[in-house]
C-alpha cells in the first residue's frame, strides 16, 4: 500500500528571467493572479490534496513569502475595527497553521534539481510532492489531487503530471517517453520509459510536457546528491528522475485540466483572465471587463 503523501516542496528560488523587471523587487510567485498571489493558489491546491507540510525553497530577499503565510496584525486589526469581515476572512484563509511550513534557503540558483535537494532533511524517508508554483493549474479536482490518486492506485509509484504541449513548443519543456497504459484513469496513466529536458526540435519522444506537479519517492535525493549538471548547465530534476527510472517505477499522468505558465507575462495574463472568469463571485464582472477591453482593441 502507498504511504500517504504529507509533504510538498515548492521551489521559488529561480531568477525568473522571463518575467523581469516585474519580479525584480516582488518575488515572482507573489505576483497576483486574480485575487491572491499565485503561490497562494498553489498552496490551496496542495492543501486540497492532503498536504500537511509545505517546504518552500527560497532565495535571497524572499522573506516576504514567509510573511504572507503568517499573521499581519496591523492589517487584521484594522480590518476588524472597520468591520470588513469578508476581507478579513479572505486574508486569514491563506494562513498556514504553526508548524505547517518550513523554509529552506537555496544559496545559489543552481537548478530545480538542486532546489529540491535542499529540502532533503525536512522530507526525510517518505514520498513527497513537488509543486512548481509558477505553473497554475485550472483543474477539478486539482492537479496534485489527481497525481496523488495515481500514486495510490499504482501502489506508491512515482507520478509525473503531463499535458500536451502547444503545437511546435515541445522543445521548450521537459518531455516524456511513454510505455504501457495503466488500467483505469481513462487511459491517461502510462508507464514512463524516458524523459528529456528541452529536446532539440524534431527529436521529441512525445508531445507531452512535464507540467509542474510530481509525487516522488525519497530515492530521488540519492540521484540529486551527485550534483550532476544537465541542460543549461543546471542541476535538473529530470536527469535525477531519469537515473531512478532504472530501479523504480515512474508513471506519467495526462491530467484533466489546463496549466498556465505564469513565469512569463502572457502566461500570467492568461491565468489572470481564466481565474477571474471561474470566480463564483466575480465571473460576470470579469467577463464584462475583458469584453470591454477587447472591444477597444
Ligand atoms: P524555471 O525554469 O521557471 O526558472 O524554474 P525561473 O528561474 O523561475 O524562471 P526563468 O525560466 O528564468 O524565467 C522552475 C521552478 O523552479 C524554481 C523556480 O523558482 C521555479 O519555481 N527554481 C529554479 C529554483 O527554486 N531554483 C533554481 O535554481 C531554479
Amino acid at each position: 500500500m502507498a504511504r500517504r503523501v504529507r509533504k510538498a516542496v515548492l521551489p521559488v528560488a529561480g531568477l525568473g528571467t522571463r518575467i523581469q523587471p516585474a519580479a525584480k523587487v516582488t518575488q515572482k510567485n507573489l505576483l497576483n493572479v486574480f485575487d491572491r498571489p499565485m503561490l497562494a493558489h498553489v498552496v490551496a491546491e496542495g492543501r486540497a490534496a492532503g498536504i500537511e507540510h509545505f517546504v518552500i525553497v527560497l532565495g535571497r530577499g524572499h522573506g516576504a513569502i514567509e510573511d504572507y503565510f503568517d499573521h499581519a496584525f496591523e492589517l487584521e486589526a484594522g480590518l476588524e475595527t472597520k468591520g470588513k469581515t469578508e476581507v478579513l476572512e479572505a486574508v486569514r484563509a491563506d494562513l498556514l497553521e504553526p508548524g505547517q511550513m518550513s523554509f529552506v534557503r537555496q544559496m545559489a540558483p543552481l537548478g530545480l534539481g538542486h532546489a529540491v535537494w535542499c529540502a532533503r532533511e525536512i522530507i526525510g524517508d517518505e514520498p513527497f510532492a513537488v509543486m512548481l508554483p509558477d505553473m497554475l493549474m485550472d483543474a477539478t479536482p486539482g492537479g496534485l489531487s489527481q497525481a496523488v490518486a495515481a500514486h495510490e492506485a499504482t501502489g506508491g509509484a512515482n507520478v509525473v503530471v503531463v499535458e500536451p504541449a502547444p503545437p511546435g513548443e515541445a522543445h521548450k519543456y521537459g518531455i516524456v517517453a511513454l510505455g504501457e497504459t495503466f488500467a483505469g484513469f481513462d487511459g491517461r496513466l502510462k508507464a514512463m520509459t524516458g524523459m528529456v529536458e528541452k529536446p532539440p526540435p524534431g527529436t521529441e519522444p512525445s508531445n507531452l510536457f512535464i507540467s509542474g506537479r510530481y509525487v516522488l519517492g525519497p530515492g530521488v535525493f540519492e540521484a540529486l546528491s551527485a550534483h550532476a549538471t544537465g541542460a543549461g548547465g543546471e542541476i535538473q530534476l529530470t536527469d535525477a528522475m531519469l537515473k531512478r527510472l532504472a530501479s523504480e517505477p515512474y508513471f506519467a499522468l495526462e491530467y484533466d485540466g489546463v496549466t498556465y505558465d505564469c513565469g512569463d507575462p502572457i502566461g500570467l495574463l492568461r491565468a489572470n483572465v481564466a481565474f477571474a472568469l471561474r470566480s463564483p463571485t466575480a465571473a460576470n464582472q470579469a467577463r464584462a471587463a475583458v469584453e470591454a477591453v477587447l472591444g477597444r482593441a
